[in-house]
């Protein structure tokens, strides 16, 4: 066999393996009528431990192509070579070829974990299910009737939503718009992604925070943006450094969370929220302004968005109820001038003909309630529980150990552990012992941190989630 494996290459020698039995398949290096090397022999002559052959012939049994049969040792599908002769693509290939790239191996490690282990979820970025105001929502979808209004709706998403947001903006937010600068979108996500795919075009600079939810999507990279950051300290972002950010690589957009941001809970205050909007003025650079998180204000008090400070239009503003009502229905907006919007919703037509209009009427119909206000009351109250109870238990447990921020709103706590450790380790360590949250690199620290949601658990999980947590520190 005059293949090798190519051990300086970023691909694991299993799946160059399974590739280059994959191509000989396909091109008849290997016969359909003879069995495969054995796996015994193939290491041998590759020069391979046994369990990367293993795993390659794993990889392609999976993808249908071969049988593993006792005694007989391992042949090719009939399938693919018999009288039909039809062939299978070899899918591994067209899975790496693609140019969205996927999530963080480590993200998809954290979804995979929750989904099949019975732990103490910290890390999922959303209420849990009792903070969900179910009843209502029952309420609303048994007594409606949806005779006529279930089929394909504008592509800017539903007129009476549209309306409906609009006043819920106005009257929370102190923003102005009209019904032909709004998109409904699929959470505040989609108008993140629309953003990048439609109004920026790869080697663009754009600037983000650091830490930052924005750092944690591979969407601005599959974009081919260059991506510069702005650190972030108890204020938020310092506009000296967006200045001199602009000067060195001219900034095509700025994308800021500038309320309880996600992870560190920071307030861009007020004066740094002004000088931002004049530099953006100054400069013409547009600002993405997502704000899902302003509703959960602790002391109730109202923070000015950027968008309602903002009167030369340099604003795009995204908000959605994921963290306020159910991340599930998936409704949220953007609210800009009306070319883009319309070259938005132009983008998600081809995308997905416009957002389900059941899940529209759900959000109108709620949104436009009193039970709804209740529900932000009520919420609220329950955040704050949660926020004072993680901050307790971070003391009791941990004491010294860590340094933190409590957050007056918002979802998630981000936290400096002072010693040395390694991140993997801490995260496994964790998982055995039941409790997972986000390991800080994720989301763009450079020091040792971590986020921890305090909505997606309840008070008694959070207490013994930090002490799982706790727990897991010491040991390594
Ligand atoms: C700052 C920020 N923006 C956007 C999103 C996306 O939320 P969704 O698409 O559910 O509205 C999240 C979710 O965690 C977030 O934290």
């Amino acid at each position: 066999m005059d293949w090798k494996p190519d051990r300086k290459a970023k691909k694991a020698i299993y799946k160059q393996l399974a590739e280059y039995i994959e191509n000989g398949i396909a091109d008849g290096t290997f016969p359909p009528d003879k069995p495969l090397p054995s796996e015994r022999s193939l290491a041998k002559e590759l020069n391979l431990n046994r369990s990367t052959v293993i795993a390659a012939y794993d990889e392609i049994e999976s993808n249908g192509l071969i049988k593993r049969n006792r005694g007989s040792g391992t042949t090719i599908s009939k399938d693919i070579w018999g009288i039909t002769k039809k062939r299978i693509p070899s899918w591994n290939r067209y899975v790496e070829a693609g140019s969205f790239l996927p999530n963080l191996p480590v993200t998809q490690k954290i979804r995979k974990e929750i989904e099949e282990q019975n732990l103490i979820n910290m890390a999922s970025g959303e209420l849990s299910e009792d903070l969900f105001p179910i009843k209502d929502l029952r309420n609303i979808t048994s007594t409606r009737s949806y005779a006529g209004s279930i089929g394909y709706d504008h592509p800017q998403g539903n007129r009476i939503l549209r309306e409906t947001i609009l006043k819920h903006v106005r009257d929370s937010r102190r923003i102005e718009s009209s019904p032909g600068s709004i998109l409904i979108t699929s959470g505040a996500q989609q108008a993140i992604h629309l953003v990048v795919q439609c109004l920026l075009k790869p080697g663009d600079a754009v600037a983000i925070e650091e830490p930052s939810y924005h750092y944690s999507l591979p969407i601005f990279k599959s974009a081919g943006l260059r991506i510069f950051y702005l650190p972030v300290d108890n204020d938020g972002i310092n506009p000296e450094d967006l200045i001199s950010l602009y000067k060195k690589h001219r900034i095509r957009m700025i994308f800021l969370n500038p309320i309880f941001q996600n992870p560190s809970g920071t307030l861009l205050n007020e004066k740094r929220r002004k000088s931002i909007l004049e530099i953006s003025s100054e400069h013409g650079i547009p600002v993405v302004e997502d704000d899902p998180y302003s509703l959960t204000s602790f002391s109730g008090e109202q923070i000015s968005s950027l968008k309602s400070m903002d009167v030369n239009g340099n604003v795009l503003y995204i908000s959605s109820l994921s963290k306020i009502v159910a991340s599930g229905l998936r409704i949220g907006w953007i609210i800009g001038p009306k070319p883009v919007i319309e070259r938005l919703s132009d983008a998600k037509q081809q995308i997905d003909f416009g957002h389900a209009s059941f899940n529209q009427w759900i959000a109108n119909d709620f949104l436009e309630s009193n039970e709804f206000k209740h529900h932000i009351k009520n919420l609220v109250v329950q955040l704050r529980k949660r926020r004072d109870q993680i901050v307790s238990s971070l003391s009791e447990f941990l004491g010294d150990q860590v340094n933190f921020l409590i957050p007056e709103g918002g979802i998630h706590i981000w936290c400096e552990i002072k010693k040395d450790f390694n991140e993997v380790q801490l995260l496994e360590e964790s998982i055995k012992r039941g409790v997972i949250y986000v390991p800080g690199s994720t989301m763009g620290s450079k020091k040792n941190c971590v986020r921890f949601t305090f909505a997606s658990a309840n008070e008694e999980n959070i207490h013994e989630g930090i002490r799982r947590f706790a727990s897991a520190l010491q040991v390594i």
